[in-house]
């Protein structure tokens, strides 16, 4: 009998000695609102392989892409909840955060070409934008570009009074909404998984997006024409639940910053190619036609958007517009 106890005993203590032997990983939602076959969706997919393969499975990603798991507002309210540790928002989004100084970088026209913006976020800007979230329990592990907006509707934009009246969808940005009133149209906010319904049944009229986010959402199907006019950037930001990150085992974390580097550098160096795949693909589908702004259009689209850069100084700070005009070399005002 004392035998069969002891056995017993040993049974049981192994049963539940068994998962923390096992060790269960340690799980990371990464949750995203484009689809798997974008820049960041990539990045999201190529962060995943690194991670499990640097922690030797001691930690798993789930990657969960096109809003499956949360829209825009709620990821990121379940970021500060702890429901998810990962996300990769634009930075047009951060406002609810209460960091709406990100929106300076939606400044029409700010970044001639996407060297100029890579300097840019690799400079002091990048790390001066990551400080304003620390407050908030958010921490900014790196900047993944997008390359630059197109802007359709039903009609051909070509010129500022193509815009009037025009219902645009934005995505959260303040100052995109500014820009947009500036060329006479009317912008609404809508979760990004909205608004390939919201464009097909006439809620809005036109939108703006980058190339990659039209293919993979079919917006080129329900719009007519297509303005590539790179009028703003967008791009995102990777971040955390500071208190998860930080709470992580040292090692780890290191392995998976590791990760994140080289994932970042690999979703960066595919965004324009993958950006210029996907207009050659609008093209080919045919669908949509795309237009392209001469110089003289150029100039009063910047001429009409100006007074957004005057408006945004108390909308995101004269602070920021100053670090940003130091890091480009340019006057702003
Ligand atoms: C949008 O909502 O328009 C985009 O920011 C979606 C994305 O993450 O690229």
């Amino acid at each position: 009998m004392k035998k069969l106890t002891i056995i017993f005993g040993a049974a049981l203590a192994l049963a539940v000695a068994t998962p923390a032997m096992a060790q269960s990983p340690i799980i990371i939602k990464f949750s995203h609102v484009v689809a798997n076959d974008t820049p960041k969706g990539k990045g999201a997919l190529k962060f995943k392989e690194l991670a499990e393969k640097y922690t030797n499975g001691k930690v798993k990603i789930e990657v969960y892409p096109n809003s499956t798991l949360y829209k825009d507002k709620e990821e990121i309210e379940a970021l500060q909840l702890g429901s998810v540790q990962m996300l990769a928002p634009s930075t047009a989004k951060f406002a609810p955060l209460g960091a709406k100084e990100f929106e300076a970088l939606d400044l029409p026209w700010l970044f001639k070409d996407d060297a100029t913006y890579d300097k840019a976020m690799k400079g002091e800007i990048g790390k001066w934008l990551f400080q304003k979230l620390e407050a908030k329990g958010i921490s900014g592990l790196a900047y993944w570009d997008n390359g630059f907006h197109l802007v359709s509707a039903n009609r051909p934009l070509l010129n500022p009074a193509d815009f009037q009246g025009l219902k645009v969808r934005i995505s959260g940005s303040k100052v995109a909404d500014r820009y947009f009133r500036d060329l006479g149209s009317i912008p609404q906010i809508m979760a990004f998984s909205e608004v390939y319904q919201a464009l097909q049944t006439g809620v809005v009229d036109g939108c703006e997006n980058t190339a990659s986010n039209y293919t993979t959402q079919k917006f080129d199907e329900v719009q007519k024409d297509i303005t590539v006019s790179y009028h703003a950037h967008l791009q995102y930001a990777v971040i955390v639940n500071s208190k998860f990150w930080k709470g992580l085992p040292a090692d780890i974390r290191g392995q998976l910053d590791k990760a994140m580097a080289e994932a970042t550098d690999y979703t960066n160096s595919i965004a324009q190619k993958e950006n210029e795949d996907a207009l050659a693909l609008i093209k080919k589908n045919g669908k949509a036609k795309l237009h392209y702004l001469t110089d003289d259009q150029k100039k009063a689209w910047q001429t009409a958007m100006a007074p957004t850069y005057k408006w945004a100084k108390g909308r995101v700070g004269g602070e920021v517009l100053d670090l940003i005009a130091k890091e480009l070399n340019i006057k702003m005002n």
